[in-house]
Order: C-alpha cells, then sequence, then structure tokens
C-alpha cells in the first residue's frame, strides 16, 4: 500500500490463516501486555526472556502486567550482545526453562531488542517442539523489522542467522515510549531498516523519511508511530505473500547480503547491524547505478538520506579472499550465484543474480 503520510489505525493484523496475529503500536503499550496476552488466548506460565540491560529498565512493568492479568510469570535472562546470539546461549535457555518448569501449557515473552526476539522465538519454536510466542521489542530495528514476520534463529561463526525457523509470534507489541532510553547509536541503526523500507518497495514513504529527518531524530512520538506502523505494514504484506522466503520475501534483505558479510567479519561487535545493512544499502544503490537500474541522482539521494541520519557509509578494509568467501555462503546462494537485491529507481526493488566477485565489482570494490 502506498504511503500517504496519515495512519489512524494503531493495530496492524497480519494474515497467515491460522498463524495471524495482531502487531499493536501504542505510547505506554508494555501496561497493556498481560490483557493483550489473554485476548490472544495466551495462557499458563509467561516465560519472560530478556537481557540484564533490558529487563531492569522494563522487566518490572511487563511481569506487573502479566501478573495482573492472572499470569504466573518466570524471568530468564540472556546475556546483552550480538556475540552471544549463539547455541550456548540458546543451550543456557533451555536449561532456565526446563529449571522454570516451563511447559507446553506456557508461553514465552520476548522482551527486548533483534537479538533477544530471534533467539527467545527460536528457543520458543523448539523448545518441546513449539510453545507460543509473544514479541516485545524495544528497539527501533526490532519494532520495525525483526519482531514481524517470524524468522527466528541464532548466528553461526560462520554466518550470521545460518540456524533458525520460520516461526510466527502470537502477538507483536510495540511500546514506542520504551525508544526513549534506546541509545543514539541503536536508535540511528534501527532507521536504516526504515529506509530499506522506502529505497525498495515505497517511494511515497521514502519521501517521508527525508522530509522527517529532524523529527524523526527528534524522535516526536507521532512521526515514530507513523514509520513504525508504515514499516511494520510493508513488511507484514510482503510476509502474507511469501512467508517462507520462496521469493518475495528476499526484497526485504535489501543491503543485507553485503551488510551481513561485514558484520559477520568485523566479529558481530565491529558493526551493529544496522550500520552493516546502511553501508550495504549505499552498496546495493552502487550495485543498482552499474547494472542501469537507478541513476547517479537516486544513488546519491539514497546515501544522503543514510548519511543525514548519521549513520556509515564507507565500506570497512577488509582480505577480499574472506569477504567473497562470507558472501558466498548467505542463504541465497546457490550454486555459486546469489539472488541480489537492487532497487530500481527509489521506492521498487529488482533482483539481479551473480557470483560473489562479480557483486564486488560491480559495487565498486575492486579486487
Ligand atoms: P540488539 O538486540 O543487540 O539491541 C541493541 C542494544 O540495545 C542492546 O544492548 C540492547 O540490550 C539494548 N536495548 C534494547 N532495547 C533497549 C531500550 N529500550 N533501552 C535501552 N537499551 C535497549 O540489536 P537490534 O539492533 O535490536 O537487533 C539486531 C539483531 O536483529 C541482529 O541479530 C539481526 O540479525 C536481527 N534481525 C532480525 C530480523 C528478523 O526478521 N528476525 C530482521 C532484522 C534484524
Ligand atoms: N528482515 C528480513 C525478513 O524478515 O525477511
Amino acid at each position: 500500500m502506498p504511503f500517504e503520510g496519515t495512519i489512524s489505525v494503531n493495530v496492524l493484523t497480519v494474515n497467515l490463516g491460522d498463524s495471524s496475529y495482531n502487531i499493536i503500536v501504542e505510547r505506554g503499550a508494555l501496561a497493556s501486555l498481560g490483557q493483550q496476552c489473554r485476548d490472544a488466548g495466551l495462557k499458563g506460565t509467561a516465560a519472560v526472556i530478556s537481557n540484564p540491560t533490558v529487563s531492569g529498565l522494563y522487566g518490572a512493568a511487563v511481569v506487573s502486567s502479566l501478573a495482573s492479568a492472572g499470569y504466573s510469570v518466570v524471568q530468564i535472562e540472556m546475556p546483552d550482545g550480538e556475540e552471544y546470539k549463539n547455541s550456548t546461549t540458546l543451550n543456557k535457555i533451555y536449561d532456565d526453562l526446563l529449571d522454570a518448569g516451563v511447559d507446553r501449557s506456557s508461553f514465552v515473552v520476548a522482551l527486548g531488542g533483534g537479538v533477544v526476539g530471534d533467539v527467545a522465538g527460536y528457543a520458543a519454536a523448539t523448545w518441546l517442539r513449539g510453545i507460543p510466542f509473544v514479541q516485545v521489542p524495544t528497539t527501533l530495528l526490532a519494532q520495525v523489522d525483526s519482531s514481524v514476520g517470524g524468522k527466528t534463529g541464532i548466528d553461526h561463526p560462520k554466518g550470521k542467522n545460518l540456524i533458525g525457523a520460520f516461526y510466527q509470534p502470537r502477538l507483536v507489541l510495540i511500546d514506542v515510549d520504551t525508544l526513549t532510553t534506546l541509545d543514539r547509536r541503536h536508535f540511528r541503526a534501527g532507521i536504516a531498516e526504515v529506509i530499506k523500507y522506502g529505497v525498495a518497495i515505497d517511494h511515497a514513504f521514502f519521501d517521508f523519511i527525508e522530509a522527517s529527518t529532524a523529527a524523526i531524530m527528534a524522535m516526536d512520538p507521532d512521526v515514530l508511530i507513523k514509520i513504525i506502523l508504515q514499516s511494520c505494514q510493508l513488511k507484514a504484506q510482503v510476509v502474507e505473500l511469501d512467508e517462507k522466503e520462496s521469493g518475495l520475501r528476499a526484497i526485504l534483505n535489501y543491503g543485507h547480503t553485503l551488510g551481513h558479510a561485514f558484520e559477520s567479519l568485523s566479529g558481530y561487535c565491529g558493526l551493529v547491524h544496522g550500520e552493516a545493512v546502511a553501508i550495504g544499502m549505499v552498496l546495493a544503490a552502487r550495485v543498482s547505478v552499474a547494472k542501469g537500474l537507478c541513476t547517479q541522482e537516486e544513488y546519491s539521494r539514497i546515501r544522503s538520506l543514510i548519511v543525514q541520519f548519521g549513520l556509515p557509509v564507507t565500506v570497512p578494509q577488509f582480505n577480499r579472499q574472506e569477504l567473497l568467501s562470507v558472501v558466498a555462503a548467505d542463504k541465497k546462494s546457490k550454486g555459486g550465484t546469489i539472488t541480489f537485491i537492487c532497487n530500481s529507481g527509489i521506492g521498487m526493488y529488482a533482483m539481479v543474480h551473480h557470483t560473489p566477485e562479480e557483486l564486488l565489482t560491480l559495487g565498486g570494490l575492486e579486487a
């Protein structure tokens, strides 16, 4: 749906038949979590999985809301950071779920950013062959992207998100007020995923983001709600058409193929995900220019918007052979060729197929 700048409803539905669920976007939404879980038909014990940072800020509010709605609650913590999105953390969560007696009549609440959401979602997908889960995303990135659509998983030392499952949440509850405690670096990183939707899917949304840079950076709650709702709506529309990424859903990975490679090579701690995606989008736009899909002016507009939000655009120095092997391990690689998402102008995607070597060259990364 093209963006018209006004969205009045704060509840969206991801329509996936029996796996359909609501996304609620509101200021102060945490207070209604317990009731919303009841409305979503969730029963039993709520196992809240978070990390010490987010739990310290919002754990009490979440527990109180769930308890008020009559749930018994257990709290499980994983360490904070992408470097802990791995099998060691996952196994510790399984131990904690077992110790807490979390059974098939229980559900998981993922409280945190994309790392907690992905890991807790995968724990829910696999614990006792799957128990329901709720996403309560607290970073902008998680609110506009990772909490919606059911991609859950962990990293492998050789590549990001190589282990995982498509497993839809039963509810996504977004409290925009949680962004007030998020540091600026991670706030900006979330904007990268917002820009992604504008460049790859929705020209009018790109225009809106461009016109609202100051209000977004000032964290105007009304503007934040608009960009979160539109991002979730665009993502939901794609997921509804292609839940398991047999084709179309790959467009949501605009900027991610090379971004993931930089993120992996930086050891999951040099660049945060959104920053790596920002650099990946600049390269994707360069590939698009080289393929004749996008003009130099459109490329400059995209790059300039990324720069305005203080996101990085310079490709880090990496060994080319290492970079090639990480790109080749991308999940969208088949028989040595990668399906790479380009932008056709601004607001439309195009899929091209190239070897990693060709992609680096098209992106201007000379041998
Ligand atoms: P993150 O989860 O590491 O959160 C960033 C930091 O902010 C962490 O230190 C966290 O503890 C802290 N934090 C979270 N909420 C806070 C709040 N309200 N106030 C203060 N601090 C807060 O990083 P992220 O950018 O949210 O997520 C990145 C991850 O998301 C990556 O692993 C990426 O692969 C994944 N991802 C998944 C999907 C998907 O579809 N599943 C999509 C995009 C990204
Ligand atoms: N973030 C990409 C996807 O959910 O498909």
